[in-house]
């Protein structure tokens, strides 16, 4: 791997996960109003420990580290951490962050740990309710939790550049988590069959206010990066 600017090149054979945390960590870098947001969401809270949840690269816990926070990534992928230690490092934060092989619903952190949770692009392939509630459990209280997920739009633009592409088995996919989160809608139950692709489902706002009603957990706005296809909410324990 070899940097230039902020910008890191893909120069070995990574795997796909990998290729994906290192473009994903060089747009973030190439969006500093992304930064901007995150900090600006979190000025009224001292910032000491941050989670991303699904993690990748954790390119989203850079800004809090870079104003000394200790952040971890957590992530199910075998190669967890492997980018983004070399990143994190490279920037001169390596010892700030920390890499764990976890899964969203049963995260290894005890009661009120964090400040900032962030979970972007990943709560859709998570057990949802019991992933928020684990949310709930290690944020403080006052917490604030960036989430940023695939709504039903995002699935049927998939649908449709599958089929303009000839890219049938994308169509595919999207249909499952088209099913997967109608059924999900309707009866409040995340379907975890292969008939619904293990359980990726589109997430709306009613089916987040359901799984939230009874939690402490509240959605107090949006971010700026917030549209139609993926919202980006800003949520807090109260
Ligand atoms: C679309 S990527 C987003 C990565 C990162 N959040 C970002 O924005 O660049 C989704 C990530 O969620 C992770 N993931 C999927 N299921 C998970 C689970 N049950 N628990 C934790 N991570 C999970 C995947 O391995 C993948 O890294």
């Amino acid at each position: 791997m070899s940097t230039e600017k902020n910008h890191v090149r893909i120069n070995e054979d990574y795997s796909p996960y990998n290729d994906y945390a290192i473009a994903e960590w060089n747009k973030f870098q190439a969006e500093p109003q992304r930064q901007e947001a995150l900090l600006k969401a979190t000025e009224n809270i001292n910032v000491r420990n941050v989670l991303d949840i699904g993690c990748g690269a954790g390119q989203e816990m850079l800004p809090f580290v870079a104003r000394g926070a200790k952040a971890v990534g957590i992530d199910v992928a075998p190669e967890v951490g492997q980018i983004g230690r070399e990143l994190f490092t490279a920037e001169n934060f390596g010892e700030r962050v920390e890499f764990v092989r976890a899964a969203g619903h049963a995260l290894p952190f005890a009661d009120d740990t964090f400040d900032v949770l962030i979970c972007r692009i990943a709560l859709m392939y998570m057990n949802i309710k019991s992933a928020l509630r684990e949310v709930e459990r290690v944020s403080r209280t006052g917490g604030v939790f960036f989430l940023k997920y695939h709504a039903p739009s995002y699935y049927l633009s998939k649908f449709s550049q599958g089929l303009k592409n000839g890219d049938i088995l994308s169509s595919v996919h999207a249909t499952r988590c088209l099913l997967a989160g109608c059924s999900y809608q309707k009866t409040g139950r995340q379907s975890f069959n292969k008939l619904t692709a293990s359980g990726e489902t589109f997430i709306t706002k009613k089916i987040l206010q359901r799984e939230l009603k009874s939690s402490a957990l509240k959605v107090i706005g949006e971010m700026p990066d917030t549209n139609s296809q993926t919202p980006s909410l800003i949520i807090t324990k109260e």
